[in-house]
């Protein structure tokens, strides 16, 4: 219930998000604000507001031409958002959104997810030191933000799992959390990982990175895992002919400000800036 709660002010982005109580005020992904998730309003002869709800830092006193200068805030947009999966062995798997999450070394190949320590899924990462990175594509987003907004202290989220949930409470109306739904919209399935020891993979995914971790940093809010992706699983649909990944087609996300987005028009490829142009 708690979880809840903090969820729906903390990514809501909305108006009229009522204040959280202690550490889970801070700003999150996806949160516009760190007071309601109100947008900015700038009154005439105002000083703009930050959109995460700070001021500039010397209101109405610095700026660099058009350009106000705010306090440092969480704007790197837009990010990965992801479901990451993981379990202990033998136990019911987690399913946790993730928007903080990067590509940090290309040898060995290495990412890194911060992670708050409230999250149900941290203490199976902590344990086991595995995890698995599934890429979102557009049909599974709700199915991603629903991980998002979800504990799986309370709630299972792959379809299997939630089934066997719903057996235990049959009878029930609800769901231990409250609401009536106990499985994410679009179903979700786990599979066997081929490197890992308990952390499934997303079935569904067209990509899942599976990692183990190496280090983990403590930074404040959140807990950074530093981890190496040891294999990856493909969905066989988006290797070509020759072999090679093609995930043109796979209608990945990107995250942007408390928003999901399809993927947009295609600029150019790596390096095009510099080779000659075409027609
Ligand atoms: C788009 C989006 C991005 C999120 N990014 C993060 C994140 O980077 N780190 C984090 O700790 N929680 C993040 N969350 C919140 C968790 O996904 C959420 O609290 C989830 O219910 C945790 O599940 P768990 O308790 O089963 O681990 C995000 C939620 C959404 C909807």
């Amino acid at each position: 219930m708690k979880q809840k709660k903090d969820n729906r002010a903390e990514y809501s982005g909305r108006q009229g998000v009522k204040r959280l109580p202690g550490r889970e005020r801070r700003r999150e992904p996806g949160q516009t604000s760190a007071r309601s998730g109100e947008k900015p309003v700038k009154k005439p002869g105002q000083p703009g507001r930050h959109v995460s709800g700070k001021r500039p830092e010397q209101p109405g006193k610095r700026a660099i031409g058009k350009k106000q200068v705010w306090r440092g805030g969480n704007m790197l947009y837009p990010v990965p958002a992801v479901m990451v999966s993981c379990a202990r062995k033998g136990e019911r798997p987690d399913i946790i959104t993730v928007a903080w999450a990067g590509t940090v070394c290309s040898n060995p190949p290495m990412v890194s997810i911060s992670i708050r320590p409230q999250r149900y899924s941290h203490d199976i990462i902590e344990e086991t030191g595995e995890f698995v990175i599934n890429l979102v594509t557009e049909k599974l987003a709700r199915a991603c933000d629903w991980c998002g907004v979800k504990s799986g202290r309370d709630t299972a989220k792959f379809a299997a799992e939630a089934k066997a949930q719903r057996d235990e409470a049959a009878g029930m109306k609800k769901a231990p959390d409250g609401t009536s739904e106990m499985a994410a919209p679009e179903k979700l399935t786990a599979g066997k990982a081929s490197c890992l020891e308990a952390a499934p993979i997303i079935l569904e995914s067209p990509v899942s990175l599976e990692c183990r971790v190496k280090q983990k940093i403590a930074l404040g809010s959140h807990d950074m895992y530093l981890a190496e992706v040891v294999c990856v699983d493909v969905d066989e649909a988006f290797i070509d002919s020759k072999g090679r990944l093609d995930l043109d087609s796979a209608g990945l996300i990107a995250y942007s400000h408390g928003t999901y987005y399809g993927l947009g028009k295609k600029l150019g490829t790596f390096g095009y800036s510099v080779r000659r142009r075409e027609g």
